[in-house]
């Protein structure tokens, strides 16, 4: 891929001069969907897969980007003293917004450079590509400059900030933490509320983490996402008006459902009800997994597909037919959808000696059932964002 990459930017931008190569992942995440912007917990984990970038400075002020994935949308360009939204420029608003949040951070850089990408994240499919060029232009571009009082942290923070701000997607900081902090075989634990996060090693023995990708990409998913933020928000105004919390993380079940009913319209009752279970089974799901049950780890996650799909209504029909189907298969533990829903994939923990029949039933039962072929995938749980070479 870094040849590949290479050539691209090559071809684009010229040859010569000092090329920095950097990677971000795209992430899957276990548990915890929804949580992110309630204050509560998530458990995400960072893939093999992700995005690469090659980036050159310029002894002038323009900056050029291009990913060698769309050719055909051709070099984006801009000037790296005010780098603005522009609609047409598509998937480059999102490296443009990460430049963007630099310098209203104080972190200004001095020149214009190239920057090029190519990744093997299949665009929304829920595994976060978005996060994945959002901190990879972030840490090309800090260490380029050698911003060093930008962390890994603050490379997801300024991710999430070009996506809410510049890019009008309200999304959380999992996506953008997951790839920034990722960890070989690890999943991370992240209290949403404090950023406070642990490693939890996914060194499973008999089981493996496995991806299936539904192709399915409902439109209009940033306004269905943002309708879920506004409606979660309206409801926890509601339950502030009897409760001293300040987010829906801070509920146990039994306090919610004490005070349901502060909640006045009924469907952002539910939508409360999502992100309050959600959290305390997030929680439950990494004791399971540490104390090394993960047929209980397994119930958590169906149990978090049903509130997806009934209560916090993020998922569609077809990736409910991918889930029936895992499910059915004696042998898949657990099985949900992952990210940000309305279509993508499902996260599905399947016994090693179950993934032939896994493969056998999920993938030829969906097609029958919807006329799509799936992708599946075994997770491999990578490293978060790095440096990969100079050339
Ligand atoms: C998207 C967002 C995340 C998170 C998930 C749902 O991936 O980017 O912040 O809210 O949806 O858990």
């Amino acid at each position: 891929m870094i040849n590949t990459l290479l050539q691209g930017f090559e071809e684009q931008f010229g040859a010569g001069g000092d090329i920095f190569v950097f990677f971000a992942p795209g992430r899957v995440n276990l548990i915890g969907e929804h949580t992110d912007y309630n204050g509560g917990h998530v458990f995400p984990c960072a893939l093999s897969m992700g995005t690469f970038a090659a980036i050159r400075r310029r002894d002038d002020t323009r900056v050029r980007l291009y990913t060698v994935n769309i050719p055909q949308a051709g070099i984006c360009e801009t000037d790296v003293r005010h780098p603005d939204y522009v609609k047409r420029d598509g998937w480059a608003n999102y490296a443009k917004g990460v430049l963007d949040t630099f310098i209203r951070r104080g972190f200004a850089p001095e020149t214009g450079f190239d920057i090029a990408f190519y990744g093997d994240i299949p665009a929304g499919s829920g595994l976060s590509s978005s996060a994945a060029l959002e901190v990879v232009t972030g840490i090309a571009i800090r260490d380029l400059f050698g911003f060093e009082g930008v962390s890994q942290v603050d490379l997801a923070l300024i991710g999430q900030e070009a996506e809410n701000r510049y890019c009008g997607m309200n999304c959380g900081i999992m996506d953008q933490f997951a790839s920034a902090m990722g960890k070989k075989d690890h999943a991370i634990f992240l209290d949403t509320a404090t950023l406070q996060y642990e490693y939890a090693p996914v060194a499973l023995t008999d089981a493996k983490i496995v991806i299936v990708n539904s192709k399915v990409k409902h439109s209009l998913v940033t306004s269905a996402y943002n309708d879920r933020r506004r409606e979660s928000e309206e409801a926890l105004k509601d339950l502030q008006k009897v409760l001293p919390i300040k987010t829906l993380g801070d509920l146990s079940e039994a306090e919610f459902d004490a005070h349901a009913d502060a909640v006045k319209d009924a469907v952002n009752r539910r939508r409360a009800k999502h992100a309050v279970y959600e959290n305390q089974r997030t929680i439950k799901a990494v004791a399971a997994l540490k104390a090394g049950d993960l047929a209980a780890f397994g119930q958590l996650i169906n149990q978090s597909h049903a509130s997806l799909r009934d209560d916090y209504e993020t998922s569609c029909p077809e990736v409910d037919v991918l889930q029936q189907l895992a499910v059915s298969v004696p042998g898949t533990l657990g099985s949900r959808i992952t990210g940000g829903g309305f279509g993508g994939c499902t996260v599905n923990l399947v016994k090693n000696d179950a993934l032939e029949a896994f493969e056998a039933t999920v993938l030829p039962g969906y097609e029958k059932a919807t006329g799509i072929k799936a992708e599946m995938y075994v997770a491999e749980i990578g490293d978060g964002a790095h440096f990969v070479c100079k050339r």
